[in-house]
């Protein structure tokens, strides 16, 4: 097994959501951490805590050969985070490729030639595409829907063929949906949980994008930062893919109706067009996690929204305006009259 303790660790996009979680468990585990982070989407404010506790910040490029190699300087292991997300790739499609499977490259070459002991690229549930059985297991069929999953799809592709031809030891993970601490309320990179935290907070209707009943495995971000760092730990995982998940399908119309209880709204949902290539269903089969990591999902759904609702009080409670005008701006919620149903 590979301890984290005492190790160089090098985390791409440590400055954005699940990352900068990942970068404070990987310091108070003993790690030496190093952020490579064009802060796109990261923030400085994220890792402020780590940075204070040790970690180091990089601000620069994963689509840049230079910019990765300072950066893999004296690592051990990579941990491969960066990416341009999802919603952005449905109007910049390039964007998506050239940094998630571009990218991916790019920081692989540069894992192979300073052979690095260890190299974990965070993947996606959305490689899947849409479930075709009722549970998703690794070997289930990957067609993704969007750009942004056929790039992280790529992204897993190159990592296994730099284990088959140069032999870098590396750990595919999926993770599914994860919510949680520092996960963007407004603007393209917005998630459903926030930005329904948002509206039910300012006393405004939670928005649901098509009819509700899609559903999604939500994984809490401590559950998937414990899911992260126990692959990269496992040697027995070397070349192979993992589900990191929750293992509990919720629909989009239950986290609305838990969003609103746990912000005290009693406010109905408004329906809006469904978002384009929308996946409908989405359930982890967490059994290889829990037979070869020991992995369990400890936060429930009720109990990670009651903890995020009241984690967004106490961090966002006085700008609640300022992000409502921001996430304004895209003007999705005006898209459907109130009450319509989107396909
Ligand atoms: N959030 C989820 O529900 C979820 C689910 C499954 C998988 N993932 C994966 O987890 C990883 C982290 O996602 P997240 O939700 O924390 O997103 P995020 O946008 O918060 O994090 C991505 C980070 O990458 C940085 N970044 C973007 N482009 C970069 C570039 N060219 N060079 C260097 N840094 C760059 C951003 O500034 C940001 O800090 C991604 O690989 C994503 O595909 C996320």
């Amino acid at each position: 097994m590979m301890q984290i303790a005492g190790r160089h660790v090098l985390v791409t996009g440590g400055a954005g959501f699940i990352g900068s979680n990942l970068v404070d468990h990987l310091v108070a585990n003993g790690a030496r951490v190093r952020i490579l982070d064009n802060l796109s989407t990261g923030t400085r404010a994220n890792i402020e805590g780590a940075l204070a506790g040790g970690a180091e910040l990089q601000v620069g490029d994963v689509r840049s050969a230079a910019d990765v190699a300072a950066a893999i300087d004296e690592v051990d292991i990579v941990m491969h985070l960066a990416c341009s997300c999802l919603r952005v790739s449905l109007q910049r499609p390039r964007a998506s490729h050239d940094v998630n499977a571009g990218g991916t490259l790019t920081v692989l070459e540069a894992a192979a030639r300073a052979g690095v002991a260890r190299f974990l690229y965070c993947s996606s549930s959305e490689a899947y595409g849409t479930a075709q059985m009722d549970v998703m297991a690794e070997d289930h069929l990957t067609q993704p829907t969007t750009v942004y999953g056929a790039s992280k799809l790529a992204g897993e592709w190159y990592t296994l063929a730099y284990w088959r031809v140069h032999g870098l030891p590396v750990v595919i993970v999926r993770p599914f949906n994860t919510y949680g601490y520092r996960e963007h309320v407004s603007g393209p990179s917005g998630e459903v949980i926030p930005k329904m935290t948002l509206r039910a907070l300012a006393g405004q209707r939670p928005v649901i994008l098509g009819d509700g009943r899609q559903t999604r495995d939500f994984t809490f971000v401590t559950d998937t930062v414990r899911g992260l760092l126990s692959a990269v730990e496992c040697d027995a995982l070397v070349g192979e893919i993992v589900n990191i998940a929750s293992g509990s399908e919720v629909s989009i119309e239950r986290v609305a109706e838990l969003v609103c209880r746990a912000c005290g709204s009693d406010c109905a949902p408004l329906y809006a067009p469904a978002r384009p290539a929308d996946v409908r269903r989405h359930r982890a089969d967490v059994r290889k996690a829990r037979g070869r990591l020991g992995f369990e999902p400890t936060v429930a759904i009720e109990e990670g929204i009651e903890r995020y609702v009241a984690w967004f009080k106490e961090h966002h409670l006085d700008e609640i305006d300022r992000l409502l005008a921001h996430d304004k701006q895209r003007n999705w919620e005006l898209a459907a009259p109130a009450g319509a149903r989107g396909g």
